[in-house]
């Protein structure tokens, strides 16, 4: 077992050695770049497998940061976590007896707050971290307590954590949520699966992760069953057992490569994306000029429009899915600095979302924030070179996009967020054509 650390105020924030990505820009991206597995299928994928103590295997998993994350946190529960080559992990739970998930978990990663359901479901008890994650906005975690404390269980909060424990198995419930939440929705769907009984949660999450984890809990053996668009209904099981799975392809990598091959004027074939999961996102782009083209698990990128007027402004609004994702907010709003005329933006999910649009318009674009959710974007503006920093994943790879569309070097800090997220980002730019270097801040140039 690893030497966790019970309280937070014991916590040292580990240090994260400082990277910069150097990027000389206006080179149009042409080429193939494959599409990797879902982060946030992945990540509840792994979450699941404490379901059973049984073996799961899992393919097409990204080699991101956040998986590393999930599988040390896992590891130091006392599960057994392998990882025989890249892209594929086996989890085999059946010793788990540190029902612990401490801060340093927690402050990498909200998403380790996904193991309350599983954990919690299981073993009948758990004490577990307060989430940090991502610097947008508030994000808080209490639709995911209310969900537990309707299924029976009891939750203190004391220093930061948790303490929960489900007296005897937890009960099927009503869950009814005010919104919707994804991992709210995946919490309790975990923790409904070895609940006693019936449990409906309504309105529940529509995102392809999220069906990505009920494929794979019926694959275990769980009764779960989508009955209406908003509706997961799931009939409690005493057992699971283990299974394997594909991840899904990742969404909003795809859409973060269209957008770039869009504003470099490139042209791109993405491989194995899922045209299916992007509508909303296809037709924003579409309606802003961007030539897509869907084929049997590829989309063709054509951002030719770009050198031949630029594109048109659209307005966006980002919405649980099958609305436009919030994750593809920041990549949009790139693309639509290079669109003739203003077009508004209205982030709906989150508040905080939009001040990463400050590191971009240092770049040139011509930025109004008009409130926490609101924002307009002129353009068309030349991009220009410059040094801007990186708050959260996202933001992050919207600035390489940025950067790649501009004229002269943009040295670009903070840029260990991205690989939070984002597999091989560096190698598949550059193999694209992309003039993008790594260094740690204040050293040479690394080429990987
Ligand atoms: N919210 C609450 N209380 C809760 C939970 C959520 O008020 O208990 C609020 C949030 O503050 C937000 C809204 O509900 O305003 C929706 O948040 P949601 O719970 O849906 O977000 P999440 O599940 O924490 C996931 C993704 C995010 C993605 C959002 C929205 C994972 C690991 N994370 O977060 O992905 O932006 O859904 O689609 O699945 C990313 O990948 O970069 C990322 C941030």
């Amino acid at each position: 077992m690893a030497d966790a650390r019970p309280f937070h105020w014991e916590y040292q924030p580990e240090h994260v050695p400082r990277e910069v990505f150097r990027i000389e820009g206006g080179k149009p991206l042409g080429g193939n770049v494959p599409i990797s597995g879902a982060k946030n299928a992945a990540l509840k994928l792994l979450a699941a497998a404490t379901l059973t103590g049984e073996r799961c295997r899992f393919t097409n998993v990204p080699e991101i940061e956040d998986v590393r994350v999930m599988a040390d946190t896992l590891r130091d529960l006392g599960v057994v976590v392998d990882h025989p080559e890249p892209n594929v992990y086996e989890v085999a739970s059946g010793d788990v007896e540190w029902l612990f998930v401490p801060l340093e978990a927690a402050a990498k990663m909200r998403a380790s707050f996904v193991l309350l359901g599983p954990l919690l479901a299981r073993f009948g008890r758990v004490i577990i971290s307060n989430p940090g994650g991502d610097r947008i906005g508030r994000r808080p975690v209490d639709l995911h307590v209310e969900a537990m404390r309707a299924m029976g269980a009891q939750i203190d909060y004391r220093n930061g954590y948790f303490f929960a424990t489900a007296p005897g198995r937890l009960r099927g419930a009503e869950i009814r949520f005010p919104f919707v939440s994804v991992m709210g929705t995946e919490n309790a769907l975990l923790a409904a699966t070895l609940a006693d009984g019936h449990t409906v949660i309504r309105p529940a999450a529509q995102e392809p992760e999220t069906d990505d984890l009920i494929t794979f809990l019926r694959k275990m053996g769980a009764n779960v069953e989508r009955t209406y668009p908003d509706t997961i209904e799931v009939f409690g099981k005493r057992r699971l057992r283990g299974a394997e799975h594909n991840v899904i392809p990742d969404r909003i990598e795809a859409g973060t490569f269209i957008i770039a091959a869009a504003v470099t004027g490139g042209r791109v074939r993405l491989e194995g994306a899922p045209c299916d999961h992007l509508g909303a996102f296809l037709d924003v782009a579409g309606r802003a000029g961007v030539g897509l083209v869907c084929g049997n698990g590829t989309i063709d990128v054509d951002g030719s429009p770009l050198l031949a007027g630029g594109f048109r402004a659209t307005d966006i609004e980002t919405a649980p899915y099958p609305g436009l994702a919030t994750d593809l907010q920041p990549p949009m709003c790139v693309l639509l600095s290079q669109a003739d005329g203003t077009s508004r933006v209205h982030e709906s999910i989150f508040e905080d979302r939009l001040e990463w649009l400050a590191e971009l318009s240092k770049m040139g674009a011509d930025v109004r924030l008009v409130d926490e959710h609101h924002a307009s974007i002129t353009g068309r503006s030349r991009l220009h070179g410059a040094d801007v920093e990186i708050g959260d994943l996202r933001a992050g790879a919207s600035l390489i996009l940025a950067a790649l569309a501009a004229s002269g070097t943009t040295t670009i800090h903070g840029a260990h967020h991205v690989h939070r997220g984002y597999e091989n980002i560096q190698t598949k730019f550059q193999d694209l054509g992309a003039r993008i270097e790594r260094q740690a801040e204040g050293t040479a140039v690394t080429s990987s």
